[in-house]
């Protein structure tokens, strides 16, 4: 996705673009938004092609309400476009976190907020460490790399670890999580979308369904797939299928999303040079630092929830039952809420940016997520002088995540660490 500034040239598009993969990639979405928060704040899109019209909401006040209130709009039919993109029926509702609306929701994410607490993300901080340097090194030794590829690699060690699963496995793994949400983009596809996301979810489950087989209810300090297997749900204990979904929507949340907020760093720093130098040069904005890279990357570009009643909005009505996409990224550069959303601002606060989303739902793996971008940003502000874009960068082709799928970085190493 091409991020501009305004004064934006205005955008031609047809509904069925909101959920056309290319399209966001070849795509200034910035402008598209900015014009639909402006002029159409609850816009209906009918996509065509026997897929159900939906709405779009854009402002930061409707993307929070949308997301929030679990009262109007309800998260069990299906959260992630593809849903509306495919036609398919979501087959999680009731049985994955995501797909579920509380009191539900809470019996599922109650016990799993433990094995991502902060004590447990403590544990990862080596790891996280290593997994930095390693990579800051690769660029250091190679003078040009491309960094796409082992920012996948990153969440996937650390989630690999806590799930226990045998790293020879994280490298395929890493590969079906791309094929899940870049269907579309013909390196990840496996023929059409639909058999595209088909075989990554068949192989995926099948996977799952032989680590589950190892673990047992008796499992003494349990790794977090051994501690679904040990979870008691209302009903009774957690189902081999509940496991199952738990552990892919665990997978999906953290490797879809920490790479490209990784790329995007390194983007945005040799964009703003003066921006990476006044973080090097006062270490307390650090924080505020990673904040902005959230906003400014939002790594989820849109989430959907279904009407659960008529809901009024800006003066329309929105009915029980109807599709509403909730644009993340859009509402990061509500320019009501964001003084200068376009500027990428080391020190500005507040900053109060949705890539984590809000309500129930909040992201289960913010804090690890924060944890691995703060260790990181540690990493490179130590070794690294500045960086440079030093080839094409490509981006994934998806309409949930902006992610990437080439970033060759050349880095300039600080003298301290020049060998
Ligand atoms: C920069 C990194 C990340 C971003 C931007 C991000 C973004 C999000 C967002 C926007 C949601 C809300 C979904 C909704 O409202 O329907 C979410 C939920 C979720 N995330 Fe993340 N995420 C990140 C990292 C992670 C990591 C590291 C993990 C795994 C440990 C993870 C696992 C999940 C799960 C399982 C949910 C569903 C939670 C629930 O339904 O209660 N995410 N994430």
């Amino acid at each position: 996705m091409i991020i501009s500034k305004p004064p934006f040239c205005p955008v031609q598009f047809q509904d069925s673009d909101l959920l056309n993969s290319g399209f966001h990639a070849a795509t200034d979405m910035h402008a598209l938004w900015a014009d639909l928060r402006e002029n159409q704040p609850l816009y209906r899109a009918d996509p065509g092609g026997g897929r159900e019209p939906f709405w779009v909401v854009t402002r930061h006040e409707d993307v929070s309400r949308v997301l929030r209130s679990h009262g109007e709009f309800s998260s069990r039919r299906g959260t992630i476009l593809c849903v509306l993109d495919l036609n398919t029926a979501d087959i999680a509702s009731d049985n994955m976190m995501a797909d579920t609306d509380p009191p539900r929701h809470r019996e599922f994410r109650e016990p799993l907020n433990k094995a991502f607490a902060p004590s447990v993300v403590a544990t990862q901080e080596r790891l996280l460490r290593e997994l930095s340097q390693d990579l800051i090194q690769s660029v250091l030794e190679a003078g040009v790399y491309d960094i796409a590829h082992k920012t996948m690699m990153f969440p996937m060690a650390v989630t690999g670890t806590l799930m226990g699963l045998p790293p020879e496995s994280w490298e395929r793994l890493a590969e079906l999580v791309m094929m899940t949400i870049a269907y579309d983009d013909p390196d990840y596809s496996a023929g059409s979308a639909q058999a595209t996301v088909r075989q990554a979810r068949h192989e995926l489950f099948e996977y799952f369904q032989k680590e589950y087989a190892q673990r047992s209810r008796d499992d003494v300090d349990p790794d977090v797939i051994g501690a679904m297997v040990g979870m008691d749900l209302s009903e009774g204990p957690m189902t081999q299928e509940q496991v199952l979904l738990n552990a892919f929507v665990l997978l999906i949340g953290a490797n879809v999303t920490t790479p490209h907020a990784l790329c995007t760093l390194m983007s945005v720093m040799a964009e703003h040079p003066e921006q990476y130098r006044a973080v090097q040069e006062n270490p307390e904005l650090r924080a505020s630092c990673l904040q902005e890279l959230l906003r400014w990357s939002s790594p989820v570009t849109a989430l959907m929830r279904y009407a659960v009643k008529d809901v009024e909005m800006h003066g329309r009505t929105i009915r029980a039952g109807e599709p509403v996409t909730a644009w993340i990224g859009a509402a990061n550069r509500d320019e009501r809420v964001f003084p200068d959303p376009y500027t990428f601002d080391v020190a500005r606060r507040p900053n109060k940016h949705l890539a984590f989303g809000l309500g129930p739902h909040y992201c289960i793996g913010a804090n690890l997520a924060k944890v691995g971008l703060d260790i990181f940003l540690d990493e490179l502000l130590e070794r690294v002088e500045s960086i440079e874009i030093a080839g094409e960068v490509k981006h994934v082709a998806s309409h949930f995540v902006p992610g990437y799928k080439s970033m060759p970085v050349r880095f300039t190493p600080r003298e301290a660490h020049v060998r």
